[in-house]
């Protein structure tokens, strides 16, 4: 998970011509589907065989959010129908483990999504355990598109990016949700790697003409978004307490104590200025 991924979600598509919107966008990653049941959001999109059938014919992976109740219930049928990953709310699922584990067996990665106003410190021993491919913050309230992106999220999303430095296995941080050339330098900043934008580029003159791709890349670098991809790769980091939170080489602790925490890394001594203060962003 150490590289810059863009969903187009195709929510701000052309609904008359999904086929085609989607083959405009065989540069993307993967393409963002929003199942949405006008209970959990008061709106309505598609259900399991219309995903399937736009599935068939799309050049690229989905990835699915189900906004939706009772996730437990219908999530694994879009891992069997044949979406690369699926995305259950924390907050419509009952047994989120059993469920990410479910939808593993069936084949797809699994994804938990988080509202605006939903804490993530829950969730860390989920997430650090290895139970999860993908955490998504929402940046709006789920429901629609062409909304604010909501700069009250950015610490949450800084605090899971942390968090996840200290995982074992990758997982994926995606945000979701007024993302633009803009918005993609302050999510990046604070850790995020997955982004999710609709009318960015489905509202753009034309989405086959993936200038968005490059603009994306661009306003990516420029939030630090490949010192962050390099520290993912190149180093271990590790988390523990200490009474000095603060950045420092596994030689360099002696007695870890009390909070707050320290970030303990291999190598540190090896990292570059950019991915220093990349680093140094997490701890503020
Ligand atoms: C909103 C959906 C988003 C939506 C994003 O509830 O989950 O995926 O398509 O649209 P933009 O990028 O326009 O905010
Ligand atoms: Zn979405």
């Amino acid at each position: 998970m150490t590289h810059l991924r863009i969903h187009p979600s195709i929510l701000s598509a052309d609904f008359a011509r999904l086929g085609e919107e989607l083959a405009a966008i065989s540069t993307a990653d993967a393409a963002h589907i929003d199942v949405m049941d006008n209970h959990f959001v008061p709106n309505l999109t598609w259900g399991p065989p219309v995903v399937q059938r736009l599935r068939e014919v799309s050049p690229v992976p989905f990835d699915v959010h189900l906004m939706i109740e009772d996730a437990d219930r219908w999530a694994p049928r879009y891992a069997e129908i044949g979406c690369e990953s699926v995305t259950f709310h924390a907050e419509a699922a009952i047994a989120p483990i059993k469920l990410a584990r479910q939808l593993r067996s069936n084949g797809a990665q699994a994804g938990m999504a988080l509202r605006p106003a939903t804490p993530v410190e829950p969730y860390l021993d989920l997430l650090a355990g290895g139970e999860l491919d993908l955490l998504l913050v929402m940046t709006v309230e789920p429901g629609f598109g062409g909304q604010a992106f909501l700069e009250v999220t950015l610490p949450k999303i800084r605090r899971a990016a942390q968090a996840l430095l200290g995982s074992q296995v990758p997982v994926a941080l995606q945000v979701d949700g007024g993302i633009t050339e803009e918005t993609i330098v302050r999510a990046a900043e604070v850790g995020a790697d997955t982004f999710v934008a609709g009318s960015a580029v489905y509202g753009a003159a034309s989405a086959a003409d993936a200038g968005w791709r490059d603009r994306f890349a661009d306003a990516w670098e420029r939030g630090s978004g490949r010192a962050w991809q390099e520290i993912r790769s190149l180093i271990r980091v590790s988390r523990v307490d200490h009474p000095e939170g603060m950045l420092v080489s596994p030689e360099q602790v002696s007695a870890p104590r009390q909070t707050p925490a320290l970030l303990v890394v291999d190598g540190v001594d090896d990292l570059s200025a950019e991915q220093l203060s990349a680093l140094r962003g997490l701890e503020a």
